[in-house]
């Protein structure tokens, strides 16, 4: 089974209108109108209608950051899955570990959300991944288990294989440190083997896993090309539309 690569830019709380509009204009310049490859940005929710406007009808998609697990309602300051797709988004970004770190989210609360956003028609992109004192304690696979679990209680092996998983680990992220192409290679390979437990080999064999944390032009090769790396899910870097085509590229390659 060929799992179609992923590269979806988090661009988390940075970019303005003006630099979200270039930003999206240089990769549309740079992008093959065939690329084969599936390419995503995540923009703050401020700036999705206008970048939903630039990259209708490219092969670029939208994703959101977050969403709150409920429909219309007194939830001061949050946004739900149905405005999401009202605006253009495919994809949702759960869990990421900033969301865990800063607004305590838990596996229970991320569980919710990747309920809604199903029931919404988005594709969820679930984030895990151990922090740098859990590696060293040893801790990874234990740590990546419970929160494959726990964050994805309640999904159904119809709708599983339709899901992405992010697996990032915490020192990685935006810290210029990168795993291992063997290092991301043996988690990735722990949570597709946890999938087959949960659903069926078939369906984990569907489910595509992006790797995430200092993806960067120069190890994006090396990480995309081990078998369980299925995509990258691109901080810093795709805030910078040559850093982020150099990834496609490399992400095309593995294609060839
Ligand atoms: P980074 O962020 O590429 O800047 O490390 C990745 C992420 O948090 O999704």
């Amino acid at each position: 089974m060929t799992r179609r690569p992923f590269i979806a830019g988090n661009w988390k709380m940075n970019t303005r209108r003006q630099t979200a509009i270039e930003l999206v204009r240089q990769l549309l310049n740079g992008l093959n109108q065939d690329v084969r490859t599936e390419v995503a940005v995540c923009p703050p929710n401020p700036y999705l209608t206008v970048v939903a406007d630039l990259v209708a009808g490219s092969p670029i998609e939208l994703g959101a950051q977050n969403l709150y697990p409920a429909g219309d309602g007194a939830y001061t300051g949050e946004v739900h899955a149905g405005m999401l797709t009202d605006v253009g988004c495919r994809f949702v970004i759960l869990g990421h570990s900033e969301r865990r770190q800063y607004f305590a989210e838990t596996d229970a609360f991320v569980a919710e959300k990747l309920q809604s956003a199903l029931a919404g028609n988005l594709v969820p992109i679930v984030c895990v991944g151990e922090t740098l004192e859990q590696r060293q304690a040893d801790q990874t696979d234990e740590v990546v288990r419970a929160q494959i679990l726990g964050s994805l209680e309640g999904l159904d092996e119809v709708r599983a294989a339709g899901i992405v998983i992010a697996y990032e680990p915490v020192w990685a992220i935006g810290t210029g440190l990168t795993a291992t192409p063997e290092q991301a290679e043996a988690v990735h390979q722990l949570i597709r083997k946890l999938l087959g437990e949960l659903f069926t080999p078939e369906v984990a064999a569907q489910i595509r896993i992006q790797y995430g944390g200092s993806v960067k032009a120069d190890n994006a090769a090396q990480l995309l090309s081990q078998p369980n790396i299925d995509g990258a899910l691109v901080g810093g870097a795709s805030l910078k539309a040559a850093d982020f085509l150099a990834i496609i590229a490399a992400a095309e390659a593995t294609l060839a």
